[in-house]
């Protein structure tokens, strides 16, 4: 099976901008380029943030263009995100029993669980409370023996960056409890605006960059917090045996300086 990993749109009204950055315009290109290059994706899932300020206009926006794209899309919210405003907007989108924004979907035998982790403000970090865990029990549950894809915003874990930990998800203990004995395939988050893969206790997790601003790894290596390095959307590929992550920088992609014809039919 394949599908595509976004995360972090960052969407204000069109024709503003958030820290020099189009976020719709990033938004556009990424779809466009997905619908020409994977339209035989099974979905997309979005990994929250998808405002920079919870704003209709923004949702709005997205909610014009998901209309449009091929592929089913499922939706997280993140920190930046506002509940209430995004159900205004997105009111078919599932909802649980105690109002979180929350989905579960099935493709391809793979048990698919976008979860909900905003806290709400003034916090950045996530949340996952027992009233939300409950829900993601029973799906699990539901799901059996069958492998199960995550999705969330925050990473439930440090990973390694100074900014970024201080607003994770908070009780990662009790989160990684909701997994015992569980076939997790895989978990995939956004928030921390870099490209990253590895594991958690024995789950691999795959973190995708941002459309727009990004997180440099390194303190002090530009002289602004956030930094201007390509947006990724990721392409991944699951099969029993394996799980590949493809990330693709689909605004940075042109031609080397070479003969079209150079270097073709020697692949063997
Ligand atoms: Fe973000």
């Amino acid at each position: 099976m394949k599908f595509i990993h976004i995360s972090d749109l960052h969407l204000v009204a069109p024709g503003e901008r958030v820290w020099g950055f189009d976020p719709l315009a990033r938004l556009d290109a990424c779809l466009a380029d997905i619908a020409a290059h994977h339209g035989d994706a099974s979905f997309c899932a979005i990994s929250g943030d998808l405002a920079e300020r919870g704003e209709v206009s923004a949702y709005k926006a997205l909610k014009e263009r998901l209309e449009r794209f091929p592929l089913p899309v499922y939706l997280a919210l993140g920190n930046h995100d506002d509940r209430e405003t995004f159900f205004d907007v997105f009111g078919d989108a599932p909802r649980d029993d105690d109002g979180y924004a929350q989905t579960a979907a099935v493709h391809d035998g793979y048990s698919i669980l976008s979860i909900d982790t905003l806290k709400g403000p003034p916090s950045s970090a996530g949340l996952y409370g027992e009233d939300r865990r409950k829900w993601l029990r029973r799906r699990l549950d539901d799901a059996g023996e069958s492998p199960v894809l995550v999705f969330m915003h925050h990473p439930p874990f440090d990973i390694g960056h100074d900014l970024m930990d201080r607003i994770k998800l908070e009780d990662g203990e009790g989160f990684h409890g909701l997994f015992a004995g569980r076939n997790i395939k895989h978990m995939f988050f956004g928030h921390a605006h870099r490209a990253m893969s590895g594991q958690w206790r024995g789950i691999p997790f795959t973190g995708v960059p941002s459309l727009a601003h990004q997180l440099p790894l390194a303190g002090g290596a530009v002289p602004t917090v956030y930094s201007d390095e390509p947006p990724m959307y990721a392409v991944v590929l699951v099969e029993q045996d394996r799980t590949v992550v493809h990330f693709d920088a689909f605004l940075n992609r042109k031609p080397a300086q070479m003969d079209p014809e150079a270097e073709r039919g020697t692949w063997s």
